[in-house]
């Protein structure tokens, strides 16, 4: 089920959602696991929810998709949520994925194996938080890219450096399979020059490895596109 928030603070809304879901799973289950990602949206996110009343404790984090780089690399997505939440958390909760390893296959199948005896099977995440990329990805599943059209079992993958999105470095992704299974994803889309791809992404003709975003029509959970009136222009 997905719905569409035309909202004049992305950051206010996605942060509400962000509340609902983790205060939630918390009280159903005692624990919230959530998977923070990278991108321009994701730091006036983190900054905005100093605001609420997150059950930080409480919280298991892991990433959607990092870039092979150190940790205190300006390009790692670890380092992004650093100078955000992560001081908040328990530092035994956070699973972070890393980028500076030598084999990133070996370590794609080191984090399956920790998501999957964190998040037990199957694997599903309370909340996945997501941007969108101007050739349609999400995660790290680049367009054009045939890897993108599969679901992904093994739920950590290696991509190669990709040819036109920056910062052209590889990535460790998690597969469209957490975001298949996840019981709440909210993807953050702004400006004008994201209005032709989120309209693809919702409502174009289905191609997964064309506009990898399409993955989110298979979502199970809560799907919340949080957008600005720009970025909703076209739907
Ligand atoms: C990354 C991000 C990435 C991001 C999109 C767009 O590591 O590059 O996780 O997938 O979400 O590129 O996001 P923004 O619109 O927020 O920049």
């Amino acid at each position: 089920m997905s719905e569409v928030a035309v909202v004049g603070n992305i950051a206010k809304a996605a942060a509400e959602i962000f509340l609902e879901a983790t205060a939630g799973a918390v009280a159903a289950r005692g624990t919230a696991n959530v998977a923070l990602t990278g991108g321009s949206t994701a730091a006036p996110l983190y900054a905005e929810l100093q605001n609420w009343a997150v059950p930080w404790p409480a919280l298991q984090i892991f990433f959607t998709d990092e870039r092979a780089v150190p940790p205190d690399d300006p390009l790692s997505n670890y380092r992004l949520a650093d100078d955000g939440i992560l001081p908040n958390l328990r530092p035994d909760r956070i699973h972070r994925l890393y980028g500076e390893a030598k084999d990133l296959d070996a370590e794609a199948a080191r984090a399956a194996a920790d998501l999957r005896s964190t998040l037990g099977t199957p694997p599903r995440f309370d909340l996945v938080l997501l941007g969108l990329g101007p050739d349609g990805h999400i995660l790290s599943l680049f367009a054009g890219v045939p890897s993108s059209g599969l679901r992904g079992e093994e739920l950590v993958r290696h991509v190669a450096a990709p040819l036109q999105v920056e910062p052209k470095v590889a990535r460790l992704t998690l597969t469209p399979m957490l975001v298949m299974t996840a019981r709440t994803v909210v993807l953050q889309v702004a400006g004008a020059a994201k209005a032709p791809v989120l309209a693809r992404a919702l409502k174009g003709p289905e191609d997964l490895v064309a506009c990898p975003a399409q993955w989110l029509r298979r979502a199970s959970g809560r799907v919340v596109i949080v957008a600005d009136a720009a970025a909703a222009a076209g739907l």
